[in-house]
């Protein structure tokens, strides 16, 4: 296909894809670490020992800035899709995996601050959407690796 941008350009506009899988590989991380939190979180309290108070923060801390950070790699994959190809929703899989993992980091992020000392319903909700939001990574990593180096 004619692109219409120089040669430079668009070896820069072909390598916002790299950008973009490194962003969410760091992502991943950030997540993985955010649901160790959760689960020594919930392990002490379900093992009635005292709260770890500085994991609780951290995990709360840590929480406030994830639904930026999944819209903006969502975005970034957008961004990239059309730069090079004037398009998106090419990749329907990945396309639609992303928006369900942006939607359920929200939800979840917004059902957290439902979380009272002594009930356990919210407390639940979240946990199961957090451990959702790990696999649904683990697919779009899966998927996204495919898409940059077509195994
Ligand atoms: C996306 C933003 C997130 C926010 C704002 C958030 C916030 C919170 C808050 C406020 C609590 C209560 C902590 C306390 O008891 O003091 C909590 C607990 C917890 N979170 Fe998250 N969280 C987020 C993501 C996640 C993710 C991705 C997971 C992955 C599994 C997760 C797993 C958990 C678990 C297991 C608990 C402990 C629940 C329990 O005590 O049984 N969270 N979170
Ligand atoms: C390591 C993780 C990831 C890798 C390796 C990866 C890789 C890719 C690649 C190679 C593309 C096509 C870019 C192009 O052709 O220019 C893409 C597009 C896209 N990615 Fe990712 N991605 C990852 C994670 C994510 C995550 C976590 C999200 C959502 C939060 C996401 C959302 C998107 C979207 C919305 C598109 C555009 C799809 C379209 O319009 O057809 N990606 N990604």
């Amino acid at each position: 296909m004619q692109m219409p941008y120089g040669e430079t350009f668009q070896s820069v506009i072909s390598s916002i894809k790299y950008a973009h899988g490194s962003f969410n590989a760091i992502l991943l991380l950030i997540f993985l670490y955010q649901g160790w939190l959760g689960l020594r979180i919930r392990g002490r309290r379900k093992s009635g020992k005292p709260s770890e108070v500085q994991f609780a923060v951290r995990h709360r801390n840590l929480g406030m800035f994830l639904p930026f950070l999944v819209i903006a790699g969502f975005g970034g994959g957008i961004g990239a899709v059309f730069l090079s190809l004037d398009d998106f929703f090419v990749y329907p899989v990945h396309f639609l995996n992303g928006l369900a993992l942006s939607f359920l980091v929200v939800a979840t992020s917004l059902i957290s601050k439902k979380i009272r000392a002594r009930e356990n319903e919210w407390r639940n909700i979240h946990y199961y959407i957090g451990v959702t939001i790990i696999f649904l990574f683990a697919v779009q990593v899966y998927f996204g690796l495919s898409m940059l180096f077509g195994v």
